[in-house]
């Protein structure tokens, strides 16, 4: 799509350049309504930027066109000069509420076509809304839970996204002072956390990173489910910080200056801005005060979980030299049984090897004996047949003398 906001051939015809009270009302107007009136979403819908990221983060986001198209013209069109203007060489874009990660997927993936030196971070419970102020929210506690993390972690990666997007697990206190303060400066801050709580951290929160110039972007505080997130934006950033905003549609868009630059010379708006100038430096240095005290905390709890760690170590050695020592007196016995049963053996063989002697000699016993049993047997049996003939001759003799035949032995 042509870049109107660069040639300055904005669908509307405003007479101010620049800013005013700290907006360019000509981009929000180029913006929001471009997209609402001007055919502007057409143009974006043919764009094969926004078409590809929209394909990777399909199915993956219950954010709604118009806003998503608004990121797209932020970070097409706008990010590239607020990083030139702040003159950092990389930056990054903060989400507070991710869900299952398709709003920040696409911004991710519109970076990377644009070859911008931008991360993004993607912070959430990934475990549904911790409490809400029920004076004001109509959201619950556990509200936007079943994301599946690992999955959505491998997609990013699968994705090739990686070098461009990271999600970070917990809640908001608990991610975002360590994030922010490690990360590049930042550009643009997502917040998309429907309550009041959460949008009033993620607010303070950033306010002390934001490069000048950077986005603000509060994704539902004019939706008619989120009344929380929209009392932060009347509080704390319109009515506290007298902010005035860029965009009121598809969704509320500010912008924070540190520097007060660019202002209508000769206007209040100078003081208003000094002002202004004086607190951010103030909110920053606290920021960075605060970030410092975290990472002293950080490296005195460090410190002691190491002490510890070191006496648990010192301990599990002394305990492992106790075991070591009588591990080497049930050596030895080993030892001595092992020469034990060596000698034993010995002895069994021996007995062995006499005991098979005299059982081969007990074999040549029974052979002999087996041999005179067989002579013995036949001299019994000739004994026996001569016997038998002795009887038999004498028989036939006493016949003989008789006078009778051999009939007489039968007879007998
Ligand atoms: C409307 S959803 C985000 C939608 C998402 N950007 C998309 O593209 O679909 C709001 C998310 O904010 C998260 N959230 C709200 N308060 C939070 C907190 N204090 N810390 C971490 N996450 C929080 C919820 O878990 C929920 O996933």
């Amino acid at each position: 799509m042509p870049n109107y906001f660069e040639t300055g051939d904005y669908p509307l015809d405003l007479k101010h350049d620049g800013l005013r009270k700290g907006r360019s009302a000509r981009d929000g107007y180029a913006r929001g309504w471009g997209l609402e009136y001007g055919g502007m979403r057409e143009e974006v819908l043919a764009d094969s930027v926004y078409v590809d990221a929209m394909s990777l983060a399909h199915g993956r986001t219950i954010q709604a066109e118009p806003c998503r198209m608004n990121l797209f013209l932020l970070a097409k069109y706008f990010l590239p000069r607020v990083l030139e203007q702040s003159g950092t060489a990389s930056g990054s874009i903060f989400e507070f509420g991710s869900y299952r990660g398709g709003s920040a997927i696409f911004l991710a993936a519109v970076c990377r076509r644009l070859g911008l030196p931008v991360r993004v971070y993607g912070l959430d419970t990934f475990e549904g809304m911790p409490p809400t102020d029920k004076a004001v929210d109509a959201h619950n506690a556990g509200d936007f839970s079943g994301v599946d993390l690992a999955e959505l972690r491998a997609y990013v990666e699968s994705s090739g996204l990686s070098d461009w997007l990271e999600f970070v697990q917990g809640t908001f206190e608990e991610t975002a002072p360590a994030q922010l303060g490690g990360a590049a400066p930042l550009l643009l801050a997502h917040i998309d956390c429907d309550i009041r709580p959460a949008v009033a951290y993620s607010y303070e929160a950033i306010r002390p990173w934001m490069v000048p110039g950077g986005y603000v972007v509060f994704d539902d505080a004019h939706s008619s489910s989120c009344l929380g997130a929209t009392e932060v934006v009347e509080d704390l950033v319109i009515r506290r910080d007298g902010l005035n905003c860029e965009q009121i549609w598809p969704h509320f868009v500010f912008r924070l200056w540190p520097h007060g630059e660019s202002v209508e010379s000769g206007s209040n708006q100078t003081s208003e801005l000094a002002e202004l100038e004086y607190r951010f430096r103030i909110q920053r240095l606290e920021g960075e005060r605060a970030f410092a005290s975290l990472t002293a905390d950080r490296v005195q709890h460090k410190h002691d979980q190491n002490l510890l760690e070191l006496g648990a170590t010192r301990s599990r050695l002394e305990q492992v030299l106790l075991q070591l020592a009588s591990l080497e007196a049930a050596h030895s016995e080993l030892d001595l049984a092992h020469s034990k049963l060596q000698a034993t053996r010995d002895g069994c063989l021996s007995d062995l090897q006499q005991t098979r002697a005299r059982l081969e000699q007990t074999q040549l016993g029974l052979t002999d004996i087996e041999a005179a049993h067989r002579r013995l047997s036949e001299a019994h049996e000739h004994l026996e047949q001569q016997v038998s003939m002795a009887r038999s001759s004498r028989w036939l003799g006493l016949g003989r003398l008789l006078g009778v035949g051999p009939e007489f032995k039968l007879a007998k």
